[in-house]
């Protein structure tokens, strides 16, 4: 352990009576909470929920003060894990980090058993960060998608918060698994951003005539939902008999008005996707199979920023302002 200097930097969150402050600190590693793998942090990423938990515009933390970062990628330094030895590479993301333990914005990390996946053959720490939990939640998706028969056969899968994180790389990951896509986008202006990540059919939000009929015109083959709400409820509507439509996020809304029509008479089917709740192993799975069978392509072009710790606090306002497009990286 003699690489780790005695005091190292890390972007901490803290509680002071009823407000949130977090900011830049000196720790020493005693300090973080115990885990198995210790790691020489190499990258992290910021995520909506990141900004929420570093602002206290959500309450994600369970307990204080927690260093920030829920996703994490650097190299093993000690391990009392016997599938990993010092110089394996390992990724933490989706497993609690910046929620019940310490997070990834920190020189050096240490996570537990439960929290460490192995960093696939072809896949480099930076990659799986620009992915990070934005990107294994589209993943997932994905995943789950194909296990229930999604095929590019059925039709274009409709990618809605399509220049946010797991919009981003859902349309990449699904280029890469050979499906077209259609994007729909509350932002005009970003039909070249849309189309260098892979998609050509842009739909924007404003111009959309969603209709109020039990069902839709049956136009997409499936699809990948992060808001919510009447977008949501569209989308169910508008799905070819068979298809499968994913709901990621409420970006929107976490409401969802709908009716059965799209289930008993298409046999549309609503799979849920949550990251944190898989057990690790199906997780390592989720994560093998991004690397070989949907790794993004256009990762350059989807990390539309690289920061540092010290440049934290004005990311996180762009996050919750919604004007971030793509991924965030954050290099250690
Ligand atoms: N289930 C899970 O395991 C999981 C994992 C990660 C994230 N999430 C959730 O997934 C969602 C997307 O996450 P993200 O990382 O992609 O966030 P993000 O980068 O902030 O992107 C969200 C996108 O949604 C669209 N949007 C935002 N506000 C909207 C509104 N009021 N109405 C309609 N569209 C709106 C915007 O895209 P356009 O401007 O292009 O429309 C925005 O870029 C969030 O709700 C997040 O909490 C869930």
């Amino acid at each position: 352990m003699s690489q780790i200097p005695n005091e190292f930097d890390c972007f901490r969150i803290n509680q002071e009576e009823d407000k949130i402050v977090s900011g830049l600190e000196k720790i020493k590693l005693e300090d973080i909470n115990p885990g198995e793998v210790t790691l020489k942090t190499e990258y992290s990423s910021i995520n909506y929920k990141d900004a929420l938990a570093a602002t206290g515009a959500g309450k994600i933390l369970r307990t204080f003060p927690l260093i920030g970062g829920v996703d994490v990628a650097g190299e093993v330094l000690e391990s009392k894990d016997s599938r990993f030895n010092p110089g394996d590479k390992v990724i933490a993301a989706c497993s609690g980090l910046s929620e019940t333990n310490d997070g990834g914005y920190s020189e050096y990390t240490r996570i537990s058993t439960e929290a460490a996946i192995e960093l696939p053959e072809a896949m480099d720490t930076r990659t799986a960060m620009a992915i990070g939990t934005a990107g294994f939640a589209a993943g997932l998706a994905i995943y789950k998608m194909k296990l229930n028969k999604q095929t590019p056969e059925m039709g274009p899968i409709v990618v809605t918060g399509a220049t946010g994180g797991v919009g981003s790389i859902a349309i990449d990951m699904l280029s890469a698994s050979g499906f077209e896509t259609t994007a729909v986008t509350r932002k005009k202006t970003h039909d070249e951003y849309l189309k260098s990540i892979g998609t050509s059919n842009i739909m924007c939000l404003e111009d959309m005539e969603m209709g109020e009929r039990p069902l839709e015109k049956a136009q997409f083959g499936g699809g990948i939902d992060n808001v919510g709400g009447d977008l949501l409820s569209w989308v169910l509507r508008s799905t070819v008999p068979e298809g499968n439509v994913a709901s990621i996020g409420l970006a929107g809304d976490f409401k969802l008005p709908t009716n059965v029509m799209p289930f008993i008479l298409r046999g549309v089917n609503l799979l849920g996707v949550n990251s944190t709740t898989l057990p690790n192993s199906f997780k390592q799975d989720v994560w093998n199979d991004i690397a070989v069978n949907m790794s993004p392509k256009k990762i350059e072009q989807i990390v539309t920023k690289e920061v540092t710790l010290e440049e934290l606090p004005e990311q996180f306002q762009a996050f919750l302002d919604g004007s971030i497009v793509g991924r965030v990286l954050v290099k250690i």
